[in-house]
């Protein structure tokens, strides 16, 4: 039996400054402690991060977190055998504030450490949560990030496609902002799309027709402008039938693009023949009932499991880079003091990078 691990994770790649200590062996772990700090209120007045003021938030703010994560789990640095920290992709300077403090706890506790890519922290989520086993579907959705994972092993990564240019979650944000409604726009546009009509507008599914799993958004968004502009034309303006039955379509076309591009993730990922096949999701898009439903329906139908790890796991937290960091520690991985951060760091280095940056960081 493979050996047990306690690690101290440490996440500051975008707005939320994170520590946490993760417990176990790789496929069975629990997490002893997880403190999240957000930053959305040091943001709220400039309509999305500012790189600076994220880096500067996480430099003060990352001592307290592991502080925090220590004492929820009752445990000193002494505890833990290594200290794992995202080195990337993300906003540059936080990233930086993250791989500091975690080089300066590492050499000042005579601790191995560990640099973690964030993407393998949310796609080897799962493994955390619901112990899957290699290899696994995984379909990341959030407001930064869009791809579609085959899981192979803690760094086997093959990507099947992703957007080519906004994220859903991003897409999500600027409806809620074309249509006046309050940020995040991912829960409001949900609510006023369950008292709208998607059939009412006809919004595109852009490369739907095309084959492959690459996604694109920004389209759509154009769409809705469209035709929220021609109804003010029109109208003078929107009541709120008009601005439910937008977010209503708005959504649907999402919905729809997720689900057809999940089936054809899931018809590569099939030819491996897994034998306990498994599709997963993560980032703050699978909170929506209506795209989950809409993922869970389809798995049902091709006889996969379908796995939704709680939300707080699912959206950025320092669990899962402690987790992931585990799964590198049994396998022997180990950074010294040369480690850099990374603004970029694709997953899966045989695919040409991503198109774009989101307003979260890089994509890929
Ligand atoms: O994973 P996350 O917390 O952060 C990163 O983007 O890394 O995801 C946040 C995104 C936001 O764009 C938010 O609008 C979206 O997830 N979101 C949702 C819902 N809840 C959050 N999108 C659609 N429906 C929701 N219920
Ligand atoms: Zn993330």
């Amino acid at each position: 039996m493979a050996e047990h691990f306690r690690i101290l994770g440490i996440e500051s790649s975008c707005d939320d400054s994170a520590a946490s200590v993760v417990e176990g062996r790789p496929g069975a772990a629990r997490v002893l402690s997880s403190i999240v700090e957000g930053q959305a209120s040091l943001h709220a007045a400039f309509g999305g991060v500012v790189p600076e003021i994220a880096a500067r938030a996480h430099a003060e703010r990352l001592d307290g977190c592991v502080m925090r994560a220590l004492d929820a789990a009752e445990l000193t640095l002494r505890d833990v055998d290594a200290v794992a920290v995202t080195a990337g992709p993300g906003l540059i300077g936080g990233v930086m504030s993250g791989v500091m403090l975690a080089k300066g706890l590492a050499l000042g506790a005579g601790k191995p450490l560990l640099g973690v890519n964030h993407l393998a922290g949310h796609a080897l989520t799962p493994r955390l949560t619901d112990g899957l086993t290699y290899p696994y579907l995984m379909l990341l959705v959030s407001g930064g990030h869009c791809q579609f994972l085959l899981v192979k092993g803690p760094d086997a990564f093959s990507r099947l496609g992703g957007t080519i240019d906004d994220a859903p979650g991003e897409a999500f944000d600027k409806t809620a902002r074309l249509l006046g409604l309050p940020q995040p726009g991912g829960p409001s546009v949900e609510t006023e799309a369950a008292k709208g009509d998607p059939r009412r507008f006809r919004l595109p599914r852009p490369l739907l027709g095309k084959s492959g799993c690459d996604m694109s958004f920004s389209g759509l968004k154009t769409a809705l402008l469209r035709a929220r502009d021609s109804i003010c034309a029109e109208s003078g303006g929107l009541t709120r039938q008009d601005r439910a039955d937008l977010c209503a379509a708005f959504q649907a076309a999402v919905s729809d693009v997720l689900v057809e591009k999940s089936r054809r993730a899931l018809a590569t990922y099939l030819e491996l023949q897994p034998s306990q096949p498994a599709l997963a999701v993560a980032g703050g898009v699978a909170a929506n009932a209506a795209i989950r439903t809409a993922l869970e329906r389809l798995c049902e139908s091709a006889s996969v499991r379908f796995v939704a790890p709680p939300l707080s796991l699912c959206t950025d937290n320092a669990a899962m880079i402690a987790y992931a960091g585990l799964e590198m520690f049994q396998a022997g991985g180990r950074a010294d003091m040369s480690l850099t951060a990374r603004p970029r760091w694709p997953l899966d280095a045989s695919q040409t990078p991503m198109l774009g940056s989101g307003k979260k960081g890089a994509k890929a």
